[in-house]
């Protein structure tokens, strides 16, 4: 499918509570909204200096969420990745290792927490056009993939962090 023109869209804050709600997984892939929304969220992330995005901080509860690493103000020394969709995400798998790293979000600004994430995860989504894809990833792509996952069931950051501290970006 095309890639149409996005718009940045208002990003919600914790207290809202869309961020709380279990998000409705996509069944119609050829919705001209979803298709819309999916544009705006890869500009939101871009324009937010995000890593990633869910569909619930633009408060609209779908299993959508777009992965965006790229090195920036914000995150250093992210990885550079295209900006991936990923629709009605699973993880299928995963290490029995965890690791412990540093983590905002653009629904909780000002704060980063110390999360433990699994490692390596093996991930089922489906892409834009509704195709299926089964991929293994890793380290910070695996982190940012669990922070997205948990937005879509609800879950924050901060429910998680063993620790916090301020972050002016
Ligand atoms: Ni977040």
């Amino acid at each position: 499918m095309t890639n149409n023109q996005g718009q940045t869209l208002k990003v919600i804050q914790i207290g809202n509570s869309i961020l709380r709600q279990t998000a409705q997984p996509v069944e119609n892939f050829a919705d001209v909204g979803l298709q819309q929304l999916i544009d705006d969220l890869i500009d939101t992330a871009i324009a937010s200096h995000g890593v990633g995005i869910a569909a619930p901080q633009v408060a609209q509860s779908y299993r959508v969420f777009i992965v965006s690493s790229h090195p920036n103000p914000r995150y250093p020394d992210a990885p550079q990745m295209p900006p991936t969709p990923m629709l009605n995400p699973e993880i299928v798998s995963h290490s029995e290792t965890t690791i412990e790293g540093w983590e905002g979000c653009l629904s909780v600004p000002g704060k980063r927490g110390l999360v433990p994430r699994y490692k390596d995860i093996e991930v089922e989504y489906r892409d834009r056009d509704g195709i299926l894809h089964r991929q293994v990833f890793t380290d910070f792509i695996a982190r940012i993939i669990q922070h997205e996952l948990d937005h879509l069931n609800g879950i924050l950051f901060c429910d998680r962090a063993l620790a916090f501290k301020d972050n002016l970006n």
